[in-house]
C-alpha cells in the first residue's frame, strides 16, 4: 500500500519524507487555505521535496477554466496529479487531461457509480471520501469495499484507488485489509501508526538492560 500525506505543510512533510515512508502528497483549496502560503509557491516546494504524485486541486467549476487551470499546474513538475471534482465537466476535463498524459486524481467521490465513471474517464486516482461519509452517519469503509471490488471486475481499468479523507489509524487498516491501492493519510494520523506503548516500554528496557552490560557495538 501506498502512503500519502495530506498536508501542505512544508515541514511535516520533510519530516516524514525523511523517513522514506511517503510515496506521495495530497493537497486541496482548504489545506491550501490554513498554510496561509502562495499556492504555487507551496506545491513547487512540495514537488521538489517528493518524488511520487504531488496532488494540486483546479479552482474553477466549468470545463474551459479547469482545463486551462489543470494544464498551468501540470507545468509546475512531472509528477503533479491534477485534481478535478467528481463532476460532469470535472470528468471531462479529467479525460482531456488524462489523453495528454497527466495524471488527474479525481476528488470528492461519495459513491461507487462515480468512481466507475471516474476510472472510465481515465482518472489515474479516485478519492473516496470515508471520513466525511462516517461524519454523516454513512459507511465509508463499506464505499472503498465496493470500488475496490468493482475495479477488480475490470482489469482494464487503472484508476489507483486513494483512501481520502482518513481520521484514524483504523481507517487506514481497514483500507489495507480492502487491498486499496493508497491512504492519503494527515500527518498526526501517520505519526500515530508507528506508535505502540509496549513498542515504548519494551525499547526503555532494551536500552536500560544494554546500559547495564556496560558493552558498545560501535
Ligand atoms: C485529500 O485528497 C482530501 O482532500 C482530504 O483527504 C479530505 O479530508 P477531510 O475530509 O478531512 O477534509
Amino acid at each position: 500500500m501506498k502512503f500519502f500525506v495530506d498536508t501542505a505543510e512544508i515541514d511535516e512533510i520533510r519530516d516524514l519524507a525523511d523517513t522514506g515512508l511517503v510515496d506521495g502528497v495530497t493537497t486541496n483549496p482548504s489545506l491550501i487555505h490554513k498554510s496561509g502560503r502562495n499556492f504555487f509557491e507551496v506545491v513547487h516546494q512540495i514537488c521538489d521535496l517528493v518524488d511520487g504524485p504531488v496532488s494540486a486541486e483546479v479552482a474553477a467549476t466549468d470545463f474551459d477554466t479547469m482545463l486551462a487551470e489543470g494544464r498551468k499546474l501540470s507545468e509546475i513538475a512531472s509528477n503533479i496529479a491534477v485534481k478535478v471534482p467528481l463532476t460532469p465537466a470535472g470528468l471531462k476535463t479529467c479525460r482531456a487531461l488524462s489523453q495528454g498524459g497527466t495524471m488527474v486524481n479525481v476528488t470528492l467521490c461519495f459513491s461507487p457509480n462515480q468512481a466507475l465513471l471516474a476510472a472510465k474517464a481515465g482518472a489515474r486516482f479516485i478519492s473516496p471520501f470515508v471520513g466525511r461519509l462516517d461524519d454523516i452517519a454513512h459507511d465509508g469503509m463499506q464505499l472503498i469495499a465496493e470500488i475496490c471490488e468493482i475495479y477488480e471486475n475490470y482489469p482494464n481499468l487503472e484508476t489507483e484507488v486513494l483512501v481520502a479523507s482518513v481520521r484514524h489509524p483504523i481507517h487506514v487498516l481497514e483500507a489495507a485489509k480492502l487491498g486499496a491501492d493508497v491512504a492519503t493519510v494527515p500527518p498526526a494520523v501517520l505519526h500515530q501508526m508507528f506508535n505502540h506503548p509496549l513498542t515504548e516500554k519494551g525499547l526503555a528496557a532494551f536500552v536500560a538492560d544494554w546500559e547495564k552490560t556496560g558493552q558498545s557495538i560501535l
